[in-house]
């Protein structure tokens, strides 16, 4: 059994909550009354603490500041009908921001204190998981350096957070993506397998071309040839190609995501031919010309299942069906929702409930 920790609660005297717009929820704008913080000194996790909200003081000389020893997690919690609420597989996201620490030579923390850090904070905060359709309470675990020290070498010290906004969906429409031959994500040996902050500094300057351009996402392609595709903004990216699902194999590019491998469980499970492993362009292309290409989308936490409506390549656009009639998807985000809002029985205990 594990212990339960000693986590000290101190609760807002102004919640926010009455004055919140639950029927205007951008995405990561709006944050609960509570959030969740512990400090890292002397080998050991300590002061585990429920607080209200708010700014924060360091010293402008952390080192995360200057040298992006800090990374993230995203999780979303459900409220089902009867009022119960669950969170999506956390132990999975426990398990990557242990990977993350470790490339980024920054210290774990143990899987109890990311589940009941996740669960107090939930817990005292718990009236602002929203209730509509599609909705959720997006989980943000963290972590940063907080040495003050200009060397570069790994901080002694370390901020563990918890943040939670009640979000809609994360994208609106059907997207309009290019597939980027130019600029990397992430290279071998790099450290794209970690949700470590820089990948996403990174990310942006691509990601503002191809706005200008009139796309909305980019697809990354490997940073060696460019001719393998990898993942899709911040999403994994899944096709189904002449009847298989196929995805792009996981390796130290491309994060390992949480509702990726529920969506491959899924479709074994229902039958469905899935190949992991290297999906060239060329392949892609040719079977959006061919017709083969039957559905195409983004996944994950914050994405969900994010139709791709038209994906273009070297100047060239090449449209897909109209997400609604893409029998796949439809069905798979169908019975995705089912399992996290509690309508459908949870067989894979993927369900942590608070
Ligand atoms: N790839 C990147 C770069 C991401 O930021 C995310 C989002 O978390 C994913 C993939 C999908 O991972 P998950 O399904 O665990 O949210
Ligand atoms: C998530 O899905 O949790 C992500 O990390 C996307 C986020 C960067 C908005």
């Amino acid at each position: 059994m594990t212990e339960t920790l000693d986590i000290k609660i101190t609760k807002t005297k102004h919640s926010r909550l009455n004055e919140t717009d639950f029927d205007n929820l951008p995405f990561g704008k709006i944050f609960t009354d509570h959030m969740f913080v512990a400090d890292y000194a002397d080998g050991e996790w300590k002061n585990l603490q429920v607080v209200p909200y708010g700014d924060i003081s360091f010293s402008p000389a952390i080192s995360s500041l200057h040298y992006g020893q800090s990374f993230f997690e995203g999780i979303k919690a459900y409220k089902h009908a009867d009022g119960q609420v669950s969170v999506f597989r956390p132990d999975k996201n426990a398990a990557r921001f242990n990977k993350s620490a470790e490339r980024l030579c920054m210290p774990t923390l143990p899987e109890e204190i990311f589940l009941q850090s996740i669960a107090a904070v939930i817990d005292v905060d718990r009236d602002w998981v929203p209730a509509q359709a599609n909705h959720s309470l997006y989980i943000r675990p963290f972590m940063f350096a907080t040495d003050r020290f200009l060397g570069v070498a790994p901080s002694t010290t370390y901020s563990y957070m918890v943040l939670l906004c009640p979000v809609g969906p994360y994208f609106s429409k059907t997207l309009r993506v290019k597939i980027e031959t130019h600029f990397t994500r992430a290279a071998e040996g790099g450290m794209g397998y970690a949700k470590s902050s820089g990948n996403y500094g990174g990310s942006m300057y691509p990601a503002k071309k191809a706005t200008e351009e009139g796309f909305d996402q980019l697809i990354w392609t490997d940073a060696k040839d460019h001719k393998y595709i990898e993942e899709m903004g911040a999403a994994n990216v899944m096709f189904v190609l002449d009847g298989t699902l196929i995805t792009p194999s996981t390796r130290d590019t491309i994060l390992d995501g949480v509702t990726r491998d529920t969506v491959l469980t899924l479709a074994r499970e229902w039958g469905m031919p899935v190949e992991e492993r290297r999906v060239s362009i060329a392949e892609i292309i040719e079977g959006a010309k061919n017709g083969k290409l039957t559905d195409a989308f983004g996944a994950g936490t914050a994405a969900t299942l994010a139709p791709v409506g038209s994906i273009s390549h070297e100047g060239e656009e090449y449209f897909l069906s109209d997400p609604q009639t893409r029998e796949f998807s439809q069905k798979m985000l169908k019975a995705l929702n089912a399992i996290r809002y509690g309508d459908a029985p949870d067989v894979h205990g993927w369900n942590y409930m608070v």
